[in-house]
């Protein structure tokens, strides 16, 4: 029987079946790529639950270690850590202690698992009773003023054994005073990985939650530090800066709602761009999933994917694990 439609281009020739679709498959997702945020705790045995977080923990070092050697098996070799502290004062000066609970986690995780790349938040939001990631001196945020406090935070990180620090703060600067001290400090091996284009955003609110960190004096947000969501350029200056600098990856947070600007970093630089898919991204997922509107598994594969899609070489996720477990089940499929 004849066809009467003869059409040279059919592209959904090449989407007939599993095999088809494999072979012209443009974006790659592996656990290479993911990095997974963990939150810390004081004391032993500890694996509390965060409300704002469905599935996530805030841990003990002692189970952050058996955590992580599971996550090592799913093919996962990154975490980022975020401590909790209960003691928070105006210059967040428990950030600075060596015995404290970041240093002596990484401490703990190096130990055990010599193969963890560990890498560690630098910001002192959770360590100062204000809640911002800098300095308050007289009702604003000090720039210079946290620069010396972050690069001391970062050395000592450094010292614990971190492979990588990750500056969340924003401040100016901060990127070559850090990468300068490291150098100073004998450190020459530490990664950067810059919060470059870090945004202002509403859907960080379910990690505060996590850290118990929110901002509770001086400036009400954090916009006189982080970036103004309405902009792109900025963006890419903020990115060329920690560049120069000296950042060996730079990053876009949040991820999901920011793949224009993923896109016009990875077209523009020569370094690995990371991406932040924030606790906001994960925990709507989740919730709408909890009332049935939306399939979690195909929800979390698809959010992440179109973040490598946009052109992120690391991803950030608190779905990181089970992210994993299902890229590991579709291969031996
Ligand atoms: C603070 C910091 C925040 C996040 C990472 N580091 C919150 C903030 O800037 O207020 C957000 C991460 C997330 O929402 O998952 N230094």
């Amino acid at each position: 029987m004849e066809n009467q439609h003869v059409l040279p281009h059919r592209p959904r020739r090449l989407r007939q079946s599993p095999a088809h679709r494999g072979l012209v498959r443009e974006t790659r997702l592996s656990a290479e790529n993911l990095i997974y945020p963990v939150f810390l705790c004081g004391g032993a045995g500890q694996k509390q639950p965060i409300a704002t977080l469905p599935g996530q923990f805030r841990w003990s070092a002692d189970r952050l270690v058996e955590t992580c050697a599971d996550l090592m098996t799913l093919g996962i070799h990154t975490v980022n850590l975020f401590g909790q502290s209960t003691e928070k004062d105006s210059r967040g000066s428990s950030a600075l202690d060596p015995d404290g609970l970041v240093p002596r986690a990484v401490r703990a995780l190096k130990a055990a698992l010599p193969d963890l790349c560990v890498q560690t938040d630098v910001a002192l939001d959770p360590y100062t009773a204000h809640g911002h990631d800098g300095v308050l001196i007289d009702g604003q945020i000090d720039n210079d003023a946290s620069l010396d406090v972050l690069a001391r935070m970062a050395v000592l990180h450094a010292e614990a054994g971190a492979d990588w620090v990750a500056p969340s703060d924003m401040m100016d600067g901060r990127v070559g005073v850090i990468r300068r001290a490291l150098d100073t400090a004998g450190h020459t091996r530490t990664c950067i990985l810059a919060y470059s284009a870090k945004y202002a955003s509403c859907f960080y609110g379910p990690f505060r939650g996590a850290l118990d960190a929110a901002p509770l004096q001086g400036p009400p947000d954090k916009k006189t530090y982080q970036m103004d969501p309405a902009n792109r350029e900025e963006a890419l200056r903020e990115i060329e800066l920690d560049i120069q600098e000296g950042a060996d990856a730079v990053m876009v947070k949040p991820a999901g709602m920011y793949l224009d600007v993923v896109h016009a970093v990875k077209q523009r630089v020569h370094v690995p761009v990371a991406a932040y898919q924030v606790s906001g991204e994960y925990a709507m997922i989740h919730a709408a999933a909890e009332k049935g509107w939306i399939d979690l598994p195909a929800a979390m594969l698809e959010s992440v994917l179109c973040i490598r899609r946009a052109g992120a070489d690391m991803i950030l996720t608190y779905f990181a694990p089970e992210l994993a477990r299902t890229l590991n089940e579709s291969v031996s499929r």
